[in-house]
């Protein structure tokens, strides 16, 4: 196990930050927990410089605890260095049970307060909710606004809506979301999201940018790191293609949380700001927006856009995405986009 280095030094690039729209600064380059990370890779992390962690509540992917004890385990890492975020889990949307699931985190992570604090999904999905939770996300967001005047986050966000959920949010909050967390990757660029975003000075924030989430179509392999573009971008600039695409994604404006048990790529996933892509070469990136997952790895030519849910086009035409938001986002999500494609910003 590598020891625990004090906080980074000035020399130490690699924990740059972004002011978000409150001043809170927060490392563009943080690590991500799910996959039930466990203790040895949370302290090689810590080792190597992260100080972005972000965990979740939902116990279906993350392990709070396992997290609070590798922080108690690098006691030259002081909390003020650390940015921590977790995430509400939607079946205790609603006003008291957020405020009484919120300090569930704080215990688990051993602190007093959460740098960011996001509603992890809109609403309840698939079989990830027992019963229906008590209220909504609309509820659980004025209990966020409470803890963030009393001090107890830093920084609101929500992951997984949709731009008009974000948009509902964005008119009527009191305090409004400084974070949005997404889906971002080459195949899946989430550009209506990002440019809401950016309209409103929201810092947008990239999930699983290394392609994981394609793993359902294409049987485990790997259609971003294993793109042939990305390859031959990798062989120009002399990184890996996991730096590329993590590259691409900071210098399109997102914060990135890659995730890795591996030392080397660890340590890889934060050495960024040592090497830059040029326009032409961020633009051949941008251009592999929608493909298709499948057909990139079996080297045929891309299909046009074809929904893994046929119905997808016809249910947003049909004014879905607004009616049904959360469902559409689960439903939809993995190739057309069809509400993302639907929205006029
Ligand atoms: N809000 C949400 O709903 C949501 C959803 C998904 C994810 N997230 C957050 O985003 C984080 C990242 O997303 P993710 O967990 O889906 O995974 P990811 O960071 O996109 O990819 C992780 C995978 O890439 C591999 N990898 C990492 N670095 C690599 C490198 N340099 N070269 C080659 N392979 C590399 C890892 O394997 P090795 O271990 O072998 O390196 C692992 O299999 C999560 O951990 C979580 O914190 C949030």
């Amino acid at each position: 196990m590598p020891p625990v280095v004090p906080s980074s030094s000035s020399s130490d690039t690699g924990n740059r930050t972004v002011r978000l729209s409150n001043g809170v600064e927060m490392p563009t380059v943080g690590f991500g927990c799910a996959g039930y990370v466990r203790k040895p890779a949370l302290l090689e992390a810590l080792a190597a410089g992260y100080r972005l962690f972000d965990t979740a509540q939902a116990t279906e992917w993350y392990l709070e605890d396992e997290l609070g004890a590798a922080l108690a385990e690098a006691p030259h890492v002081n909390r003020s260095e650390l940015f921590l975020t977790s995430k509400l889990h939607p079946r205790d949307l609603g006003e008291q049970p957020t405020l009484d699931a919120f300090p569930r985190s704080l215990a688990r992570l051993r602190t007093t307060y959460l740098d960011a604090f996001l509603l992890h999904y809109p609403a309840c999905f698939g079989s990830l909710c027992a019963t229906p939770p008590a209220g909504t996300w609309r509820e659980s967001w004025r209990a966020l606004e409470a803890l963030y005047d009393q001090g107890r986050i830093r920084a609101l966000g929500v992951s997984n809506f949709a731009p008009s959920q974000l948009r509902e949010l964005l008119e009527w909050a009191r305090v409004g979301p400084h974070l949005v967390q997404s889906w971002m990757d080459p195949l899946h660029q989430e550009r209506a999201l990002r440019r809401l975003c950016a309209a409103h000075g929201v810092q947008f924030q990239a999930y699983s940018s290394l392609g994981t989430q394609h793993a359902g179509r294409t049987g485990g392999a790997n259609p971003v790191l294993k793109h042939p573009a990305v390859a031959a971008l990798a062989d120009e600039a002399g990184r890996a293609p996991a730096q590329v695409v993590l590259r691409w994604a900071l210098q399109r404006g997102a914060a990135v949380i890659p995730r890795s048990t591996k030392p080397r790529h660890i340590a890889a996933n934060r050495a960024l700001h040592d090497f830059a892509l040029t326009e032409a070469q961020l633009r051949a990136v941008d251009a592999l927006d929608g493909q298709d997952p499948v057909a990139v790895l079996s080297g045929l030519p891309p299909l046009p856009c074809a929904d893994e849910n046929a119905g997808c086009p016809a249910w947003a035409e049909a004014g879905e995405c607004e009616a049904n938001a959360a469902f559409m986002l689960v439903s939809c999500r993995g190739s057309c986009n069809a509400c993302e494609a639907k929205v006029e910003l």
